[in-house]
């Protein structure tokens, strides 16, 4: 790692990016295993794909102009026939959101709103930790809805805030440099702390099928890394590397970090999954270039391996258990996911260990045909792993019992196979590799290090894997966003593009349509990018049209009618695309799948997360976060990095007082009914 690579702030403009930046430094060490299946790659998956001939390939066989003509009435058609029904939208940048037409999407919570009955107004000139501590908080990530009522029309919704970007966040700060971090104070990095975390807030529906803030709904509450207690439980709560001189007992930490996506359990919690951790870790501790240094570290392999510090935040300088020489131990009780009851606004958050420690992106659940609890999760960096949780006993009526479920069970790591073969390795202290011999003394070592575990099971690893979910019948989707650091020997049949730009989406079919089985099958559902130019090797269905198309697949749902919705994270590289982010219908079955369909688009330099969608499948939240900040320095006319004073867009109020708010906005129907339909 040098000097650029940590520091990287002159070449990279806002927080999404430096995450993006530091993330270039492949942490896991060993990809030989995927050298050699080029051949399997470009061969072997051909067949697979059959059906879902690329625009680029049909291009290359027809030629373009012939291709045009026939290719619209074919698309004209494809819409006709497609599942999702609505008018597609037009794909582009601009300064606000767009929907389908015969849609409302409304803003519905922004950073700053007052969620508390004594919140204060938000003054983005005088902001404290105190008033962020009952406003909603920062870039808001992974959106759960849990009904109050039978009809549904009152509710909790539970949202992640994930980061903070304070050059748009903070007057005439601008953007921090994480080795030195000047225009940092204690009191900023509090307000930074108070704006993580997540927010539980209720809605209620109006006679008019609007949805509104219930301001002083009794269970509006904000979850903060400042000052929400936690506890630890699972096999490695109250191990000693859990430990800390504030906790000697590791069973108890205060708050949760970058919150990305997560998931809703079956019976009504929610799930916040613990991503880049790494990041708010610091040392003074330096090497002769000016760089971390941990070799002083006792664990010094495994903060190599999780890239800690990476000192993305000057939490570290403040608070001493971000600082790794005052408290080595404080990062092991990071990178969990936490499970929180909406409903219990006195029951502590429980970060579970069984669920295994990496930058996980999400926590999407599902069933098994006999009752067990599954649960998918990505690893999002590059060349991570794709992990599921299977409990050891099945969901019941009892939910003090249900929540247990997710402190017993066994953690897989998948390994996707050239032959299309899907493999579940469990990491299980004993088995196979899993020995003290190999540095795992235990159970707690196994699931601390997860990514050590399954290195040594040789999972496959994968071009970040972001959201994945399941659906009833025993399939699910992989969002793989991207992955510009893959070499061409790297490549394998399950991540075949090098230098991914653009990211794609694999298919599992468990074996017997049952979530719990150790074995199924996989295909590519779709490769992303522009399938009007050949070097990208888009794969799309050909009737897919010039909106439909996307880059940097990353959230993810399936609403009730089993269809599959992705949300996009093009990071800074929309200049390559010409597109903002947004949320595409994406067709998985018949003659039609692969076809993809825009249904809303993010104002400039957003990514979009959610998506939820609520049980009557009438009205779907859309979290839009870091309006204005990503690759605004291509953007035309434009072409700098935004700031408070100056930033690419005001969206969602437009004030010239107000810099860009992150927000969760509701889309309904015009006239009610299903989306969609
Ligand atoms: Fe927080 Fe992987 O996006
Ligand atoms: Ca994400």
């Amino acid at each position: 790692m040098n000097r650029k690579q940590i520091t990287g702030a002159s070449q990279t403009g806002n927080k999404a990016e430096t995450f993006e930046a530091a993330d270039n430094i492949p942490a896991n060490p060993d990809l030989s295993r995927t050298i050699g299946s080029v051949i399997a790659t470009r061969y072997g998956r051909r067949n697979m794909l059959k059906g879902m001939l690329g625009v680029s390939a049909a291009a290359a066989l027809f030629g373009a102009p012939a291709l045009t003509a026939a290719r619209q009435a074919s698309a004209a058609a494809a819409a006709a026939r497609s599942r999702y029904v609505f008018d597609e939208l037009e794909a582009g940048v601009d300064e606000t959101h767009h929907v389908a037409a015969g849609y409302d999407a409304d803003i519905l919570l922004r950073w700053g709103d007052p969620i508390t009955a004594d919140a204060p107004e938000f003054d983005v000139m005088n902001q404290s930790a105190e008033a962020q501590l009952q406003q909603f908080g920062y870039n808001n990530d992974y959106v759960g809805f849990l009904p109050l009522n039978a009809e549904g029309s009152r509710g909790l919704l539970c949202v992640n805030h994930e980061y903070t970007n304070e050059e748009v966040m903070f007057p005439g700060l601008g953007r921090q440099d994480k080795a030195e971090f000047t225009g940092m104070t204690k009191e900023l990095v509090d307000i930074e702390m108070a704006a993580h975390g997540g927010s539980v807030v209720e809605i209620a529906r109006n006679a008019d099928g609007k949805w509104h803030v219930v301001r002083n709904g009794k269970l509006n509450r904000r979850i903060s890394p400042l000052n929400t207690v936690m506890g630890i439980d699972g096999p490695a709560a109250g191990h000693p590397r859990m430990q800390t001189s504030a906790d000697p007992k590791g069973r108890e930490v205060i708050g949760t970090l970058n919150n990305c996506a997560g998931g809703m359990t079956p019976w009504g919690t929610w799930l916040m999954a613990e991503e880049n951790f790494h990041g708010y870790f610091w040392t003074d501790q330096l090497d002769a270039d000016g760089e971390p240094d941990v070799t002083g570290q006792a664990e010094a392999r495994q903060m190599q391996r999780y890239n800690v510090p990476s000192m993305w935040y000057a939490w570290g300088k403040y608070h001493d258990r971000f600082d790794i020489a005052k408290e080595p131990n404080e990062v092991n009780r990071f990178g969990w996911v936490v499970e929180v009851d909406p409903r219990n606004p006195e029951a502590r958050p429980v970060k579970h260990t069984a669920l295994g420690r990496f930058a996980h992106e999400g926590a999407e659940t599902t069933l098994s045909p006999d009752g067990r609890l599954v649960i998918y999760m990505g690893d999002d960096a590059r060349f991570e792993y794709v992990y599921k949780y299977v409990s050891d006993g099945a969901v019941s009526e009892d939910r003090a019992a249900n929540s247990r479920l997710l402190s017993k069970g066994t953690l897989y790591a998948a390994r996707f196979d050239p032959d299309g073969s899907l493999h579940w390795l469990p990491l299980v202290h004993g088995h196979g590799p899993l020995t003290a011999a190999n540095g795992f003394a235990s159970q707690a070592d196994v699931l601390i290090d997860a990514r050590l575990a399954a290195d040594a099971l040789g999972a496959t690893p994968m071009d970040r894997p972001e959201d994945v979910s399941p659906r009833g019948d025993g399939t699910a989707y992989v969002m793989l966003t991207n992955n510009s650091k893959r070499k061409p020997g790297q490549t394998d049949a399950a991540n075949p593009r090098a230098e991914s730009d653009f990211g794609h989406i694999i298919e599992i079919k468990e074996e017997n349509g049952d979530h719990a089985a150790t074995r199924g099958r996989w295909s590519i559902l779709v490769q992303c990018g522009d399938p009007g130019i050949a070097a990208v090797g888009a794969q799309w269905n050909p009737d897919t049209s010039e909106n439909g198309w996307f880059a940097s697949p990353d959230n993810s749902a399936i609403d009730a009618g089993g269809r599959l919705w992705v949300a996009t994270d093009q990071g800074r590289r929309w200049d390559k695309t010409g597109k903002s982010d947004g949320l595409y219908g994406v067709e998985t079955e018949g003659s039609l799948r692969g076809h993809s369909k825009l249904f809303f688009r993010c104002p400039v330099g957003a990514e979009l997360c959610g998506p939820y969608f609520t049980p009557s499948g009438e009205t779907l939240f859309l979290a839009v976060q870091h309006p204005g900040t990503d690759g605004t320095r291509n953007l035309k006319g434009f072409e700098r990095d935004s700031t408070f004073e100056d930033p690419a867009t005001r969206w969602p109020d437009f004030d010239p007082q107000m810099p860009p708010r992150p927000s969760v906005v509701v889309v309904t129907r015009q006239g009610g009914g299903k989306i969609a339909t």
